[in-house]
Parts: C-alpha cells; structure tokens; sequence
C-alpha cells in the first residue's frame, strides 16, 4: 500500500498503521481521511491479517481533525467532513479483525475519536486525551459524542466535552478509557505482545467474538443472546473449534489454520 499521510507494515499476522503528518502533530485533514479508508477496506481484504494496530508518527497520536482546514468551511462542507471522519471511524470498528490502538502522544478531538473507533486502547505515560472542540466553537463531530459516552458513561464524556479538558493517561485509565498505560520505552513492546496473544487464538473465534460484542451492544438483551447463540454454534463448524479443542484434550496448544 502506498500513501503519503500514513504508513501500513504488516508482520507475520500482525499488520500496523503509522498516521505519519509529524508537522500537523498527525491532523487529520481530507487526505488522511480518504487514505485511511482505503487502507482499512485493503487490510479488510487481507486473509492474512488477524489483528491490526493504529498509532501515529513521532510525539503525538492524533492531535484532532485538521484546524486549518476546518477554519474556513461552510455549513455544508462541514456537515460533510463530519460525514467523511464518521464514515472512516465507522469503518475502522466494523473491522472484521481487531484493534488496538498504540497512544504514543496526543489523542486529542478526531485523536481520541480515533483511538474511541478502536476495539481497545493502550497507552503510553506521555499520552494525553481530551475533546477539545468546544473550546474552538464546535461540537465533537467523528464520535465523540456518543463513543465517548458508551465507553465511560454520560457523567465523564459530558465533563470532558463541556470543559474542553485534557486528562492525562492515568486519568483516562481511571475512567476506564485506555485499558493499560506503560511506559514511552515499552509501548510499542506491550502492544505486540498483546497483538501476538491475539493472533495465536482462533482467529474465526476472534472475529465472531468481535461481531457479537459489536452487535449486540446495538440491540436489546434478548436479541442479543440470540446473536451470541447463533454465532457460539457457528464457531463450531470450524476446524479451529476440532483443532483447538484436540490440543487441550492432549495438553498442547493448537496452531490454528484459520479455517
Ligand atoms: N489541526 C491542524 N494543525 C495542528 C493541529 C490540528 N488539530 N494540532 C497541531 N497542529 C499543528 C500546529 O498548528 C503546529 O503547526 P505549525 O508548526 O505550522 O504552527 C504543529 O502542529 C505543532 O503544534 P504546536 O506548535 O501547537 O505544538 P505544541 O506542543 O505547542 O502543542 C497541542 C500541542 C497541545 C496538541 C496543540 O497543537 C493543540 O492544542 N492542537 C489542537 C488540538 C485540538 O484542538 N484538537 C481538536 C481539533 S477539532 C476536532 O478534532 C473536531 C472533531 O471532532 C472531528
């Protein structure tokens, strides 16, 4: 894959992608959003792959949608940049593998919003979160206002977004926003190896597990039991499910075929 505002490696089952503006902090103008969405819809394609890690270039995750080039929009170009953040974000957690977002630095408006779209969040002591829009004039326009409310409840995501306030990674670990926070040092290090542990389970178990959790947060209970029931059967029709359930009978560990 070859763009210009991002970067994609791929090792092993393990694919990465860098949002690489240092100057712009990693911005998020037009360009890094339509090139993040066709990367997305070529990893979604990728067989190979089984998880995904996004992080961003240099001291900074994301440090929101580009202000400069939000500075002049009409109402209509800004409903419609709304529309191009939401759809790429919408896109990145319908990812059929999973995500971890690595926050290596700011993840701040779009940044967080970012990080939100992902399946979980580890971050580094450096890492700072917040939704500033408010204090540009604007409201939260790429998730902000209903991820952020749906992963640590309507009290701190209307803080956060009310005072416009940056909290620190502690902070965001406290309130349940990142799930882990290590050092600068070890960031890259710890998500690997969660990367690692992710890629030598199922990987068909994995998918499913990740569409009945993102289903069933949509609908009722009922009908999200019957999502997990049907999909629980499904996994049996795998050889995965023979090959996985074999190892433990004989005290191994399967090498799972993916199939
Ligand atoms: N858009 C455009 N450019 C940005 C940017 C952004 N969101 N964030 C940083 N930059 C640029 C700066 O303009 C600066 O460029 P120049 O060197 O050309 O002046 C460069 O990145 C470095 O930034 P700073 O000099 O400001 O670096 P700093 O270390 O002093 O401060 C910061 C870092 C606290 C992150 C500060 O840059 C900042 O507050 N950035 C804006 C954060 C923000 O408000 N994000 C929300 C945007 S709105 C949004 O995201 C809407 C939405 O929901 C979709």
């Amino acid at each position: 894959m070859e763009f210009e505002t991002i970067k994609f490696t791929k090792e092993g089952f393990v694919g990465k992608l860098t949002i690489s503006r240092p100057k712009a902090l990693n911005a998020l103008n037009s360009q890094v959003l339509d090139e993040l969405s066709s990367a997305i819809d070529q990893i979604n394609d990728d067989k190979d792959l089984r998880v995904l890690i996004i992080t961003g270039e240099g001291r900074s995750f994301v440090a929101g949608a580009d202000i400069r080039e939000m500075s002049t929009l009409s109402a209509l170009e800004g409903k419609e940049f709304g529309n191009k953040g939401l759809s790429v974000f919408r896109k990145v957690e319908s990812l059929k593998i999973p995500t971890i977002a690595a926050v290596n630095g700011f993840a701040l408006g779009g940044g967080c919003e970012l990080a939100m779209s992902c399946d979980f969040r580890i971050a580094s002591e450096k890492a700072l979160f917040g939704q500033p829009e408010t204090g540009l004039g604007i409201t939260p326009g790429f998730g902000g206002t209903q991820r952020l409310q749906r992963l640590v409840g309507q009290g701190y995501a209307k803080y956060l977004i009310y005072t416009a306030e940056n909290i620190k990674a502690d902070k965001a670990l406290q309130i349940g926003l990142v799930q882990e926070v290590v050092s600068v040092d070890e960031l890259d290090k710890r998500v690997d190896e969660l990367a690692q542990k992710i890629a030598s389970n199922g990987p068909i178990a994995v998918r499913l597990s990740k569409e009945a959790i993102n289903t069933g947060a949509q609908v009722d209970i009922d009908s999200a039991i019957k999502v997990e029931e049907y999909l629980f059967g499904l996994s049996f029709s795998t050889e995965d499910q023979k090959l996985g359930m074999k190892a433990f009978l004989e005290k191994g560990k399967a090498d799972f075929q993916n199939k």
